[in-house]
């Protein structure tokens, strides 16, 4: 019976040889490698074999059952090969669909911010992800001693030079070429060595700064709660909260009224009714001082928001890993 599996396999090929299209190729298969056929039954039984016969006659027939295989497989490649250069095409096979594919949410939500603002006249201002000291902190009035300095929060290329921390570096960079007025918003990538639930060590933000003659506090409130009202819902609270940042006098955090409770407390707000959204202030004057700004003449506001935190709200999204695990599932749905 050993030397029948050599039989099979000399008129399997042999048979190969003759085979002219694609059908009989595929007929050969199922008479050889099918349930019913030659090989499956040869290998079904072996256990017919004197018991020292056994081990050799079914590693030979396993043998040629893969040798088959990849002989009727690539028969059938070389054959449809064939038929593409001679230009022949199965009309009546369905199309193959190319896959569509869809922004991501921060992509999304970053465009949605820059459209709103490009309504209200911003420019658009871009900086380096690999940033100095002195743009990163020095220029913004974030003092050698300041814990956002912080080894644990800065990721360090070498002693003066680090991966930005926010875009605010990118104010500096703008005033410094450009004389005011100044109307722009900036969004990149920042990083930060933080890694939880709600914070990647990359994200990425939007910066804001306007600058010209008699810009108050009330001008940043209006130009923020325009932006939130086009965001989320024109009925959403603002509340602008007293805070402290280095490069804003004063400074405000600004919190929006909860997006899934409507302010009544739930998980998501803690309970307080308000989700803290963005960063805000007056641009401080030393902060003008830095870039040869005159103080007495002008004035103006900044502001910085995470993205993936506006994305997060909006889309309902609790997990801010998802924004970058690349799950085609949940890059889907946007
Ligand atoms: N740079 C701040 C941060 O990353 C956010 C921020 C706050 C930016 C106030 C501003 C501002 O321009 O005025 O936390």
């Amino acid at each position: 019976m050993s030397q029948d599996i050599e039989q099979i396999r000399q008129q399997a090929l042999s048979e190969l040889k003759q085979a002219e299209d694609a059908e009989s190729i595929r007929d050969l298969s199922v008479r050889y490698l099918g349930r019913k056929g030659r090989v499956t039954r040869f290998l079904r039984n072996i256990s017919e074999l004197p018991e020292d016969r056994r081990p050799a006659a079914g590693k030979r027939a396993n043998e040629v059952k893969k040798e088959l295989e990849s002989a009727f497989n690539d028969a059938l490649a070389r054959l449809s090969e064939k038929q593409e250069e001679k230009g022949a095409i199965d009309v009546s096979l369905p199309g193959r669909p190319a896959p569509v594919g869809t922004l991501h949410p921060v992509t999304r939500i970053t465009r949605m911010i820059a459209k709103i603002f490009e309504r209200m006249g911003f420019g658009i201002a871009e900086g380096p992800e690999v940033e100095t000291d002195y743009y990163n902190f020095e220029a913004l009035n974030i003092p050698k001693n300041h814990p956002a300095r912080d080894m644990q929060d800065t990721f360090y290329v070498s002693e003066n030079v680090v991966l930005r921390t926010h875009t605010s570096p990118i104010q500096v960079r703008y005033m410094e070429t450009h004389q005011p007025p100044v109307r722009i918003i900036a969004p990149g990538k920042v990083y930060r060595c933080d890694s939880d639930l709600t914070h990647t060590p990359m994200f990425h933000q939007v910066e804001g700064l306007l600058v010209d003659e008699k810009v108050s506090f009330g001008d940043l409130k209006g130009t923020l709660t325009a932006l939130v009202h086009q965001i989320f819902d024109p009925q959403t609270s603002l509340r602008f909260r007293p805070s402290f940042f280095p490069f804003t006098e004063p400074s405000a955090e600004v919190d929006i009224q909860c997006v899934i409770c409507r302010g009544a407390g739930c998980k998501v707000c803690s309970d307080t009714g308000w989700l803290e959204v963005l960063g805000c202030g007056m641009v401080h004057p030393a902060v003008f001082e830095n870039v040869g700004y005159d103080t007495d003449r002008y004035s103006g506001f900044a502001f910085g928001m995470g993205v993936e935190r506006i994305a997060m709200l909006k889309y309902g999204i609790n997990d801010i890993r998802m924004f970058f695990e690349n799950d085609i599932r949940f890059l889907r749905q946007f």
